[in-house]
């Protein structure tokens, strides 16, 4: 039957075109010249079909629709690959994808840190900050600590051989003990802060020393503050921040602007963990910024940073806060 041939043909010549087609224009011209609606090749078959007789008209007629979706869907489907940008460009496979973007996290440390913030400031007290760079006034002469103690051996400090000749002497300070310090001297009480931030002092590093490491210095002054309130603001916080029902301890000590004077311990997970020093403001203190110490009492603490920090992660090596190796700070 010369129609079927017709169509025969007509289906080789048309996936031939499609194949050959090499532009999204090429494959346009072709789709128009075999499927076009107006004067393509499909309409002169169509013709045929009515001058077949009654009875090959169903074969011819589903022959037709056969070969009319098979090429309508080559040409789609060449349109559709043909549509996609280049794979390659100047030799470059433009498709593969690209290497991932690493985020960058927050240390541990400032976590920590901007987590002791957040607690602390829920409990009233707001962050002030002091310079590192300090005086032997702040960091000594107004605590109460005097020209012969110990603290003050240079070997037991960073003393600043620069900035003695034009300053007199200066220090890296060796406490945050410092800005409780500056904040009163610049207002009166009450006073209800935290200062956290870095200290120095010229320890051998091992696993639990650092020659820096960071504090959180607390101050409350106000009438009728105790030691009651100082035990309850630490228990407060150290259950805030580790979650468990934990139990502070205080342990008789002596710090020159503190009287009394308490270390600090708290129980988690079945071992005592050491948080640092406190106790009640010395009157000498508070004189020297010029509190009356007869109208105003305080406590204060000073808090290791990194150790709540260990703590918490299961850190067991201080070093690691400093070296900046990416696969320990990734895990954070
Ligand atoms: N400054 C003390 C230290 O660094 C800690 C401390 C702070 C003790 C406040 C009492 C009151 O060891």
């Amino acid at each position: 039957m010369a129609a079927l041939e017709q169509l025969t043909a007509y289906e080789e010549d048309a996936v031939r075109a499609i194949a050959a087609a090499s532009d999204a224009a090429a494959i346009e011209l072709v789709r128009i010249e075999f499927l076009g609606k107006k004067r393509g090749r499909l309409k002169d078959l169509q013709a045929l079909l009515g001058q077949v007789s009654a009875e090959d008209r169903p074969v011819l007629g589903k022959r037709f629709n056969d070969v009319k979706s098979r090429v309508e869907q080559a040409c789609a489907d060449r349109q559709t690959a043909l549509s996609k940008p280049a794979r390659s460009i100047a030799g470059i496979d433009v498709t593969l994808p690209g290497s991932p973007l690493r985020l960058g996290r927050i240390h541990p440390l400032t976590q920590t840190i901007d987590e002791f913030r957040e607690i602390m400031g829920q409990l009233g007290f707001t962050s002030a900050d002091g310079p590192e760079i300090e005086d032997e006034f702040h960091n000594f002469e107004a605590l109460n600590i005097p020209q012969d103690h110990p603290a003050r051996d240079p070997l037991e400090n960073f003393y600043l051989a620069a900035a003695a000749a034009a300053h007199g002497p200066r220090l890296l300070r060796s406490q945050t003990s410092t800005v409780q310090i500056r904040v009163m001297e610049q207002r009166p009480p009450p006073v209800r802060i935290v200062s956290i931030g870095r200290v120095y002092r010229p320890d051998d590093v091992d696993a639990t020393h650092s020659c820096m490491f960071h504090q959180m210095e607390g101050l409350m002054v106000d009438r009728h503050v105790t030691m009651a309130d100082l035990k309850t603001v630490l228990r407060l916080f150290a259950t805030a921040y580790l979650g468990a029902d934990v139990h502070v301890r205080f342990r008789p000590s002596f710090f020159p602007f503190t009287e009394p004077s308490v270390e600090v311990d708290m129980r988690w997970q079945d071992r005592w963990l050491e948080l640092g020093g406190a106790g009640m403001v010395d009157p000498n203190v508070l004189r020297a910024v010029g509190y009356d110490p007869d109208e105003v009492t305080g406590f204060a603490f000073g808090l290791g940073v990194e150790r709540f920090c260990m703590r918490r992660h299961g850190v067991d090596d201080i070093r690691r806060f400093y070296e900046n190796d990416v696969r320990f700070l990734r895990q954070f």
